[in-house]
């Protein structure tokens, strides 16, 4: 029994002193425990594959979610393993529409609580996790990761089978992000991904596989980790992604207002640079363009990002080849390049700095000074160079 688990149901509202002023009320936590001198854990739900069921067979991984999936109370029942290396508590967001029809709403309000409930100066918790569905998982993530601010670590985990599955990635993924979680090694790296048995960066990870548990990849990068016996091995001591900005959002007074939009279009032959024109007509504040090769872009894709730069919407190239990177021009220009940014992340950045009122030329070195200044070296040698410096 679970109930028998539940020891405190008690961090006061009122108890946390906090930087900001957060919008929401609901800040305690119930703690399920077997042991309180177990680090503790707070577990974000926005739903996903993780909680999920066929109603089907246990071999069906492609038509689930009819069936009725776990809780996540149900899921630490199932893994009560978790028990044994942290308390936990369970805070759910509502992700209507699922992973596919999320928006910047919800990674605003869960960097909210994490926050909140981490970085405040008399927190307890040593991590938290968060599950969410796995198709739009690295937006969501790197949108927390952009404005969480402490060194705890936030881990994003789900699963690629449902939990009725013969073997269910969910509950390996799931015990691991908490083993992480609950780890002091996993401290002062930003945000990470826990997925089939490694550790990645959120930074640097994307979806690489549309079917298959082992989908989560920093292909250029590496991984940060592995798991034996269910306990992370980190290859390397901490480190933070180069060129990894904080963006405070406190200042975000309505979470279903969201951020400005950002549109990505993705170039190829024959791209039509009008498209880049509707998107500005339909709202949008800024674009993403997905380039062939090292990010390059059509004649007519430059001359139109070139225009709307002159109106102030920016224009982020981003290599469109899985791995590599489109590399800044020596001079600064008005296409901005991504350095190693992807595209699915390049927008929720540039919607972040537009939020905080970046101008164009704070939003070019947010993209280009962590590559500007490894190949063309130091500020004294950019002047040198091209007659001003860029950083
Ligand atoms: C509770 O956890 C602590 C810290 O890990 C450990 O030292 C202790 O043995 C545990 N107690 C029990 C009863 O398992
Ligand atoms: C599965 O559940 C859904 C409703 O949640 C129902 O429409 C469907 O018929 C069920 N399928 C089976 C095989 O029971
Ligand atoms: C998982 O938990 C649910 C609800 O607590 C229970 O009905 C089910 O039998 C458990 N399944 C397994 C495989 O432990
Ligand atoms: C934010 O999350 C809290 C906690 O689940 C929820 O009560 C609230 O409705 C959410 N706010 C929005 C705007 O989704
Ligand atoms: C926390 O916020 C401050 C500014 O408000 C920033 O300088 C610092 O880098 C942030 N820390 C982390 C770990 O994000
Ligand atoms: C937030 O904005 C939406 C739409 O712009 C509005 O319907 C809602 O009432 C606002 N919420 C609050 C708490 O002001
Ligand atoms: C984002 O999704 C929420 C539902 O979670 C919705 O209320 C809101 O209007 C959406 N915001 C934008 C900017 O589309
Ligand atoms: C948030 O604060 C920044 C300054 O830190 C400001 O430029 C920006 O306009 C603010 N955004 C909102 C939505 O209030």
């Amino acid at each position: 029994m679970l109930s028998q688990f539940i020891l405190t149901a008690a961090l006061a509202a009122g108890a946390l002193a906090s930087p900001v002023e957060y919008i929401g009320s609901d800040w305690d936590l119930e703690w399920i425990s077997k042991n309180d001198s177990l680090p503790k854990v707070v577990i974000y739900s926005t739903g996903g594959t993780i909680l999920s069921a066929s109603n089907y067979s246990s071999l069906d991984n492609v038509k689930y979610g009819s069936g009725v999936g776990p809780t996540p109370q149900e899921l630490i029942a199932n893994v009560s393993e978790v028990l044994d290396v942290a308390q936990l508590a369970v805070v759910k967001f509502p992700a209507p529409g699922g992973s596919a029809g999320i928006n910047s709403t919800l990674y605003l309000n869960v960097t909210q609580y994490a926050n909140r409930h981490l970085c405040s100066e008399d927190s307890d918790i040593a991590g938290a996790i968060m599950f969410h569905g796995t198709n739009t998982l690295e937006e969501t993530a790197f949108g927390v990761d952009l404005t969480f601010n402490c060194s705890k670590p936030f881990i994003a985990t789900g699963a690629m089978r449902p939990d009725t599955y013969v073997s269910p990635d969910g509950r390996s993924n799931f015990y691991q992000a908490v083993a992480a979680a609950a780890s002091p090694s996993s401290r002062d790296r930003g945000g990470l991904i826990v997925f089939n048995d490694r550790i990645t960066s959120i930074f640097y990870s994307t979806k690489t596989n549309a079917n298959t548990p082992d989908t989560f990849k920093a292909l250029e990068q590496g991984n940060l980790g592995a798991f034996l016996a269910g306990q992370p091995f980190y290859f390397f001591g901490p480190a933070y992604p180069t060129g990894r900005p904080y963006f405070d959002v406190s200042n975000v007074t309505n979470l279903t207002d969201g951020l400005p939009a950002i549109i990505i279009v993705y170039g190829h032959q024959g791209f039509d640079a009008s498209l880049m024109y509707a998107a500005v007509a339909n709202g949008a504040k800024g674009l993403v363009i997905l380039g062939p090769g090292a990010a390059a872009v059509s004649p007519s894709a430059l001359a139109a990002a070139k225009d709307l730069y002159s109106q102030g919407i920016p224009t982020i190239a981003v290599a469109r080849p899985v791995t590599g990177t489109g590399v800044p021009d020596p001079t600064p220009a008005s296409l901005i390049y991504s350095s190693y940014v992807g595209a699915d992340q390049a927008r929720i950045m540039l919607q972040l700095a537009l939020n905080a009122g970046y101008d164009l030329d704070e939003i070019r070195d947010l993209f280009e000074s962590p590559l500007r200044n490894a190949i063309f070296g130091p500020a004294v040698n950019q002047l040198a160079y091209y007659g001003t410096t860029y950083i």
